[in-house]
């Protein structure tokens, strides 16, 4: 255990340091894990059929996206956030630009055809089932990776917030309500699955870096929260960094035939 807490003025220079990343460049982050049992991307290259139009809902800044390409024919990545989206197009290589766009749309209105995509993808961005199953053709495949509701949970019982950063859960995106939606909607369950590993923050900046990045909790502000900042250094920190755990799930569904 650190006994030197860290001062309101330090934290406070990491927290303007940092705030300098991009916002969703999470490459910045230092970071390990024990070893776990699904990588995200392996799961969804192992669905995708090279004639498949896929849509991914939040795609953010599209990398995650971008790094399937090749394993699909067609593809549409939405995202409320406009500067987001802009940030997507600008990552785009001119060779996909014929085969992938990106368009700023939230998940409630999606602007496609009934029965328009064969496989929805959706990585940690909030889900509308009725939306995803609408635009999925018959048989399509709704695959998704979350940020479980036991993440971080050493970290988000001192700000006392949710695994998301809110003071109070969204109703309707916990696994179980997930699953029932998708199934009430026609849909069989194909895999559900989750795993909670150590995880550590290799440094400071990369955890306070996520902190403004989530944001966790939901209105965090170094210059209010620096005293939890400088009890989480405090007590966790240890050899291999700043400790806490990282919960994930995953749900596979297939629109009926
Ligand atoms: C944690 S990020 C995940 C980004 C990307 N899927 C990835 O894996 O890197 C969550 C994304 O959901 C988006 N989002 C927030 N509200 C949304 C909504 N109503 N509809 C669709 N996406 C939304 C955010 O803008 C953000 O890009």
């Amino acid at each position: 255990m650190n006994r030197n807490p860290l001062s309101r003025e330090h934290l406070l220079a990491v927290a303007a340091r940092v705030g300098g990343w991009h916002r969703r460049d999470y490459t910045r982050v230092r970071a390990t894990r024990d070893p776990v049992p699904w990588y995200y991307a392996e799961i969804v290259r192992r669905y995708l059929r090279p004639t498949d139009c896929v849509l991914d809902i939040g795609t953010g800044s599209g990398r995650q996206f971008l790094s399937l390409a090749r394993f699909f024919a067609q593809g549409v990545g939405i995202d409320p956030d406009e500067a987001l989206i802009q940030a997507a197009q600008a990552n785009l290589p001119p060779a996909l630009a014929g085969r992938i766009a990106f368009l700023t749309m939230p998940v409630h209105d999606l602007h496609f055809p009934d029965e328009s995509f064969d496989v929805v993808l959706n990585r940690q961005a909030i889900i509308h089932a009725d939306e995803t199953v609408r635009v999925l053709r018959p048989g399509g495949l709704f695959i998704t990776q979350q940020v479980g509701p036991r993440n971080a949970e050493n970290i988000t019982r001192v700000f006392g917030c949710t695994a998301s950063g809110q003071y109070r859960a969204v109703a309707g995106q916990d696994p179980d309500s997930v699953a029932a939606a998708f199934q009430a909607r026609g849909c069989a369950i194909v895999c559900r699955a989750e795993y909670n590993v150590p995880y550590y923050y290799t440094d400071l900046n990369s955890l306070v870096f996520w902190l403004q990045a989530v944001p966790l909790p939901e209105d965090f502000d170094m210059a209010r929260h620096w005293e939890q900042v400088a009890h989480i250094a405090a007590a966790y920190t240890t050899p291999r960094g700043i400790a806490t755990n990282e919960h994930r799930l995953l749900l596979i569904v297939r629109k009926a035939p």
